[in-house]
């Protein structure tokens, strides 16, 4: 191997001395991208780690799948509504790197190599996302960047890579404070713009987590257990942001996100009631939205929900802020999101139960926060009916379907008065 591309975590903290005094131009994160929550598909959830194209050619990791999902989030609209980003997730190298300790895409997986899948997705429009570990492995068991994070950055540059998800598997935790932002910084030294997603926080969760470190130097970030496909599953990680423990969701907005992991909306083990529930929350969240499904035979009531431009629009709001579990009574809970109009909200209500009959609800407006005096227009949020007028003194009755998610919107309504200062002095 050579050693002139190697570095050594014990130089690390020296490195990142020189990249502050020396290069501040490239050290902190200052790429530009995830303004809004990313959005695009992510292999793992659905497609795992197999690597047996002789016994699964149709289903294997390989440039055929990669190539036929891009295909398909152009074809069937995604793109249109803003999945943008094609991810291949871990085990698609070589086991060993080459004489040069760069890494080699599996070459009967992927024989026209990355940079050629790199051109096919930007011809298509999209962008190009690959994983890595800052281990001396991947979770897999492939080779890890500690030592080549330098070489890998270069060569993720090269190929038109346009998104690192770098995991955390085979390594110290106690390195990421320094780690994650060295291959920041490499990825940053190569000139092209690479949107950056850490699994730091995923790693040292239960421990001392830096959120304001993460931020400064990652534009996403998972922070906790990786999604599967149940309602469990899905429900934890919701329960896990609403716990919100540290304040973590403080730290999500324009250029960086908390990633509670893919949407699995389309797949085998959510009902479609979970999947709308899955797909409002994530929309509440302001989390990035990385299909994880088989785009070839999704359900067109999945497809639906996964394009609902009214709850991308709530995840995409510009304002930035993710949402805040504000109220839980048993299986009953109320979330809140500001978005950039003056006081307009998101609003979920959403049950976790699995009783088997509807939840009836009389809530005061006052506690979903609707506090504006000239009232809010209410609009439903997955169908964009209107839900009429509501006051702060008014009570709202809902019914709420088991492991099922109501969401509205509210717009405060404008005095005739105000709407005629705000025309004449743009207020
Ligand atoms: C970890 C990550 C997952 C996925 C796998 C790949 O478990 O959290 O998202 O990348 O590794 O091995």
């Amino acid at each position: 191997m050579e050693k002139r591309t190697q570095i050594h975590l014990g130089s690390l903290v020296g490195c990142v001395f020189i990249c502050v005094l020396v290069f501040s131009g490239v050290c902190s994160l200052d790429n530009g991208l995830a303004r809004t929550p990313p959005m695009g598909w992510m292999a793992w959830e659905r497609f795992r780690c197999n690597v047996n194209c002789t016994e699964d050619p149709e289903n294997c990791l390989s440039e055929k799948l990669i190539k036929k999902m891009a295909d398909r989030m152009v074809s069937l609209g995604l793109l249109d509504v803003g999945y943008e980003y094609v991810s291949i997730d871990d085990c698609w190298p070589t086991k060993e790197r080459d004489s040069n300790g760069r890494l080699v895409p599996d070459p009967t997986r992927f024989p026209s190599g990355m940079k050629a899948l790199g051109d096919y997705l930007h011809s298509k429009g999209l962008k190009f996302g690959i994983y890595e570990d800052f281990g001396t492995k991947t979770c897999g068991g492939f080779p890890g960047s500690e030592f080549y994070m330098s070489t890998d950055a270069n060569t993720f540059a090269e190929w038109g890579v346009d998104m690192l998800k770098f995991d955390g598997c085979y390594s110290n935790i106690n390195d990421m404070e320094i780690g994650y932002p060295t291959m920041e910084f490499f990825l940053n030294k190569t000139g092209r713009p690479i949107l950056f997603s850490c699994s730091w926080p995923a790693y040292t969760q239960g421990i001392k987590t830096d959120y304001k470190l993460i931020r400064e130097n990652c534009n996403m970030w998972r922070n906790y257990a990786d999604i599967q496909d149940s309602w469990d599953s899905t429900y934890g990680i919701i329960n896990h942001y609403g716990i919100n423990k540290d304040g973590f969701s403080a730290f999500a907005g324009p250029g960086g996100w908390n990633d509670p992991d893919e949407l699995i909306v389309g797949n085998f083990g959510l009902s479609y009631e979970q999947e709308r529930a899955h797909m409002g929350m994530w929309a509440m969240m302001a989390s990035p939205l990385f299909m994880s499904v088989d785009l070839r035979s999704i359900r067109n009531q999945s497809l639906a929900l996964l394009k609902n431009k009214r709850l991308i629009a709530i995840n995409q709001d510009p304002l930035g802020t993710q949402g805040r579990r504000v109220w839980k009574e048993s299986d009953v809970e109320l979330w809140v999101k500001p978005l950039q109009t003056e006081g307009s909200l998101a609003i979920a209500l959403l049950n976790s139960g699995n009783q088997g009959t509807p939840k009836r609800l009389s809530l005061p407006a006052l506690s979903l926060m609707l506090t504006n005096p000239l009232g809010y227009n209410l609009t439903e949020a997955f169908d964009g009916a209107s839900m009429g007028s509501v006051f702060p003194n008014d009570t709202l009755k809902f019914s709420l379907n088991p492991t099922g998610i109501l969401m509205m919107t509210a717009v405060p309504k404008v005095s005739s008065a105000n709407l005629l200062m705000s025309l004449i002095f743009g207020q």
